[in-house]
């Protein structure tokens, strides 16, 4: 195979090399281009652009592969619980038990808040959206941590992105109090990571929260589930705003707003809204997919699709096991679920998604679990944000441990007016 691409501008070929990863990934390795042409590339929607090189995350969207420093998602989801799969994403080997009691004792030292912080929380109205709650706090709470506007430091980092995987989860169930009025549950050291966020979100004063061993887990699944996912557009976000050398709260707080959209991370609330309103309905899921293929409509099939998988989303195979086994062990039954795997089987016989290799994704049943543990729609997204927490924190220490790395600085082809006098004020018209 070739290792060199050759472009031909101009009358003039320029030999580009072709750069292979370690699974035989190809990609053009364009930084020389535009000094030997005077192009650039343009890409919109980056389809076709790697911005980096990582060791984190693996993907094949087309054979439906997930690996998280090489071990597949679905060995994970079996045997690994959320805080181990987050120290293999930071630190990229699976601690021995050494590392693991040490990395959960960071974790639990540092669930706590600084109690001045629980003030910035009244500053925000009761209908307050959590997302913004969440970034504006993750932000805030670098105030509180001394030397964090120090240059990276690799020691340093080990106590803050503690700080910041414990704290995320705090602040989270915090903001969720808040918005309902709740009086703030304190972390309880005695609980694990999901436990304590569990309890946090649902202990009352005077009753504690009943910790079922099963809802425990499928939460802690959907965490690990949704730790990492290579270069989506919240960790794009991250690794950008790191190559300005910005902290690691910055970074995360910037993270939470680009997962908010419904494009993004919203999607898990956008895919309980749609199936709701079918339920209000009574469609039984035809309409809403005929309106799906209508481009006029405006609508998707929410948790359908997505820009890398072209097949079945693989944790959205787990998910849809750990959704059918919650329900049972909680007794519940749930006409949204229903009404969903209605939707994939006619979705996964319709010629519009099979042309266009639409598959559930993984928020296509993550939001029916949620539901069925009692957490709120619009925390959905929180929980994508708590559990993306290491993807971004592992992407953010890959920039900053990179010898060379360069401030992201994309281009662009101006499309605006070319050069045009200004207008005095006296000769813009009336209207
Ligand atoms: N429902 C109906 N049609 C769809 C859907 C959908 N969910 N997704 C894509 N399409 C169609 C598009 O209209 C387009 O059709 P066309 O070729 O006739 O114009 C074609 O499929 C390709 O779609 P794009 O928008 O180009 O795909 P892209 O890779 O840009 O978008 C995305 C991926 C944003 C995930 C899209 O599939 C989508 O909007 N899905 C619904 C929202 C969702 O579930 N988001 C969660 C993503 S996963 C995550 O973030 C964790």
């Amino acid at each position: 195979m070739d290792n060199v691409a050759k472009l031909k501008i101009d009358g003039k070929t320029c030999s580009l090399p072709i750069v292979v990863g370690s699974e035989g990934e190809r990609g053009i390795d364009i930084s020389t281009l535009r000094q030997a042409t005077g192009c650039i590339t343009l890409d919109e929607g980056y389809g076709n652009t790697g911005a980096c090189r990582s060791d984190i995350t693996f993907i094949d969207g087309e054979k439906g592969i997930l690996r998280y420093r090489g071990i597949p998602i679905e060995a994970l989801a079996e045997k690994s619980s959320f805080i181990e799969t987050a120290f293999l994403l930071i630190y990229g080997h699976l601690p021995n038990h050494k590392e693991l009691r040490r990395f959960s004792d960071l974790l639990t030292q540092n669930e706590m808040l600084h109690e001045d912080l629980k003030f910035h929380f009244e500053g925000f109205p009761a209908h307050a959206h959590p997302m913004a709650i969440l970034s504006a706090m993750i932000n805030a709470t670098s105030c509180f941590v001394p030397g964090v506007l120090d240059a990276y430091d690799p020691e340093a980092f080990e106590s803050q992105a503690a700080r910041l995987l414990a704290k995320v989860r705090t602040i989270a169930a915090f903001a969720y109090r808040k918005s309902r009025g709740l009086p703030i549950m304190y972390p309880k050291p005695v609980f694990k990571y999901t436990a304590n966020f569990l309890h946090m979100m649902f202990s009352e004063p005077y009753q504690e929260y009943d910790l079922k061993p099963e809802v425990v887990r499928a939460l802690d699944l959907i965490f690990l589930l949704h730790a990492d996912h290579e270069q989506n557009c919240s960790t794009a976000t991250v690794r950008m705003i790191a190559s300005s050398q910005a902290n690691i709260f910055a970074c995360a707080a910037g993270g939470v707003c680009a997962l908010w959209g419904p494009l993004h991370g919203g999607a898990n609330q956008a895919v309980i809204e749609m199936l709701e309103s079918i339920h209000r309905e009574g469609d039984d899921g035809s309409k809403f997919i005929a309106a799906a293929k209508d481009k006029k409509s405006g609508k998707r099939l929410m948790g359908f699709g997505h820009r890398v998988y072209k097949n079945y989303d693989p944790r959205a195979k787990i998910i849809k096991a750990q959704c059918d086994k919650v329900l049972e062990s909680l007794n519940i039954s749930d006409p949204l679920l229903d009404i969903a795997k209605r939707l994939e089987e006619a979705a996964l016989r319709d010629s519009y998604f099979i042309e266009r290799k639409l598959y559930p994704n993984v928020d296509f049943y993550s939001g029916i679990i949620m539901r069925a543990i009692g957490i709120p729609l619009e925390m959905f997204t929180v929980i994508f944000a708590i559990g993306r927490m290491p993807g971004w924190i592992a992407n953010y220490k890959e920039v900053m441990d990179a010898p060379h790395g360069r401030i992201s600085r994309p281009r662009q082809i101006y499309t605006g007016h070319t050069e045009r006098p200004y207008q005095p004020m006296s000769e813009r018209g009336q209207e």
